[in-house]
């Protein structure tokens, strides 16, 4: 069976496509999960997209991932900018983590310039839309390869 890579998306992006689109574009979760697919099967790789608004079960699937993933491209959303519980959990993950933001959030308000989640990532994207996913997934490869 192929390895798995977890895509964890936090709060509001099942909106994705809808959420102001003017910030985070058109595309839907499905879109992103349909090429960074493509990406992980072309090198032999499965992939797993889950999205929660609730903090609890983003960390219950990062401790699900210790056993079922080989890495980790998480997508945070507010819970980047808040949460030392997803940092912990991510710290218990022992394969690579790649963060991705759809927006440049360097480019937004100030609370959007720390992340929690950057301590522990072994890598950052932010403000390539949601084309950054496929190329975090390209990346996982590499680092898994
Ligand atoms: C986001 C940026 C966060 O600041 C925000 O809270 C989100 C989405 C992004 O993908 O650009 O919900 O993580």
């Amino acid at each position: 069976m192929a390895e798995t890579i977890y895509i964890l998306n936090g709060p509001n992006l099942n909106l994705l496509g809808k959420r102001q689109p003017e910030i985070y574009g058109y595309d839907t979760l499905a879109d992103v999960e349909a090429a960074c697919a493509e990406v992980a099967e072309a090198a032999g790789y499965a992939i797993r997209l889950l999205q929660s608004n609730w903090e609890g079960q983003i960390i219950d699937w990062i401790h699900e991932a210790r056993n079922d993933a080989v890495g980790i491209v998480i997508n945070p959303a507010a819970f980047t900018h808040t949460s030392v519980a997803v940092l912990d959990a991510l710290n218990t993950f022992e394969g690579p983590v790649l963060e991705v933001h759809i927006s440049n959030v360097h480019k937004r308000e100030a609370f959007r310039h720390h992340s929690y989640v950057s301590l522990r990532a072994d890598g950052v994207i932010a403000g390539f839309g949601t084309e950054g996913y496929a190329l975090a997934v390209r990346r996982m490869v590499s680092l898994l390869g």
